[in-house]
């Protein structure tokens, strides 16, 4: 009997997207007899029921294309129980199997509200973070590392002539892979990521080094949501208000005021390039990569791992393991329950062998 399945990207979108897409409904059609709608920007789309038909036309050449031919949107139906009552009334409306929603950790937790109430819901793992747990990869990331590693390349025959420090800030507001990969393969020689705190003495005191070295210019890779040791331990302070409050008020305050010192905050990397250059007396430039980094067609990397992670998905709804990720472990595409996912950031683990192997090459974060 042949299945209905619905198909949504949600979140920002990054590439691979389309590559993922076409994998799940070409074998969906191919080998289980599957027939696919898909809906428009996200959980918004679905609530009103906006649709666009996954046919051979609508899909043709679409693999090696940027974006997402359903479009997006960072709409939270996990935040209101009316937006979870129409997608459920679209669901049923289309008789759907299953819906499968691509995303990254905001479309998990409106994965799993939908998945207690009641629907088939099934995830693919996209971003260029790399921040999504129980995953060793998602797709998205690899195009972006090298986006990130040929800006840095780039800035680093300019900051030559110049001798210059060049900040380059780089996406990842809570995770810091891609400033961290990046700034590994183009040799930055600063490194400064959300989960190892920064002190700007430490900053300067590497860049003298290097110029006491000969090497009269510098390359600092920041992440966008680096934080210094000072604001982390500020951070952490509010938190443990946060968590001790229960007023709703208090509770927004303590919020708004944590967003203001973590995670992607406007002008961070503006006011760091200028302590750098103050404290080092080395003239200093910033270069914001911006969604530079999330534009453009996919390396032939995410390329595959989205087809094996779309093809993947048609055959765990075909075996019926709904509520769950196709995950990335080792070799494997395995399923894994969306719940776990939804819970759990995949932030850099201060002691990762990356971290380690950027100490190793003399790189600093910052801290030391
Ligand atoms: O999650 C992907 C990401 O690109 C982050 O790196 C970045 O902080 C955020 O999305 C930007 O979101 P938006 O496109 O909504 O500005």
């Amino acid at each position: 009997m042949s299945k209905f399945i619905g198909v949504l990207t949600s979140g920002g979108d990054c590439p691979g997207l389309n590559a993922a897409i076409r994998g799940l409904v070409r074998a969906g059609q191919n080998q289980y007899d599957m027939q696919f709608v898909g809906f428009l920007d996200g959980f918004r789309g679905m609530a009103q029921d906006r649709t666009l038909e996954l046919n051979r036309k609508t899909l043709s050449g679409i693999l090696v294309d940027g974006g997402t031919i359903l479009g997006t949107s960072r709409d939270t139906p996990a935040r209101t129980r009316e937006m979870t009552d129409e997608i459920v009334a679209t669901y049923n409306r289309h008789h759907l199997d299953a819906l499968v929603c691509l995303g990254g950790d905001g479309t998990h937790k409106n994965a799993m509200r939908l998945k207690e109430a009641g629907l088939n819901v099934v995830t693919m793992p996209k971003t260029i973070d790399n921040d999504i747990a129980c995953t060793d990869v998602t797709f998205g990331f690899n195009t972006a590392l090298g986006i990130a590693t040929e800006a840095i390349d780039r800035l680093h025959s300019t900051a030559t002539s110049h001798h210059r420090v060049m900040v380059v800030e780089i996406m990842g507001n809570s995770a810091g892979w891609l400033t961290l990969g990046a700034g590994i393969a183009g040799g930055a020689d600063v490194i400064l990521l959300p989960e190892i705190p920064y002190d700007v003495d430490m900053i300067s005191a590497a860049i003298k080094r290097r110029a006491r070295a000969g090497k009269r210019f510098s390359i600092v890779a920041v992440a966008e949501g680096a934080i210094t040791k000072e604001d982390a331990k500020v951070v952490a302070e509010l938190k443990k208000q946060l968590a001790a409050t229960e007023g709703e008020q208090e509770r927004d305050q303590l919020e708004e005021k944590i967003r203001r010192l973590e995670g992607a905050r406007v002008g961070h990397s503006v006011k760091l390039t200028q302590e750098i250059e103050e404290v080092t007396g080395q003239e200093s430039r910033l270069t914001i990569l911006g969604h530079l980094q999330r534009g453009g067609t996919p390396s032939s990397f995410d390329r595959l791992l989205a087809t094996r992670l779309g093809t993947a998905c048609a055959r765990m709804i075909h075996e019926e393991k709904f509520g769950n990720m196709v995950a990335v472990k080792g070799q494997e595409i395995v399923p894994v329950a969306i719940e776990e996912v939804a819970n759990t950031t995949n932030r850099v683990p201060v002691d990762h062998a990356w971290v380690e192997t950027a100490r190793l090459v003399g790189t600093s974060f910052g801290d030391q």
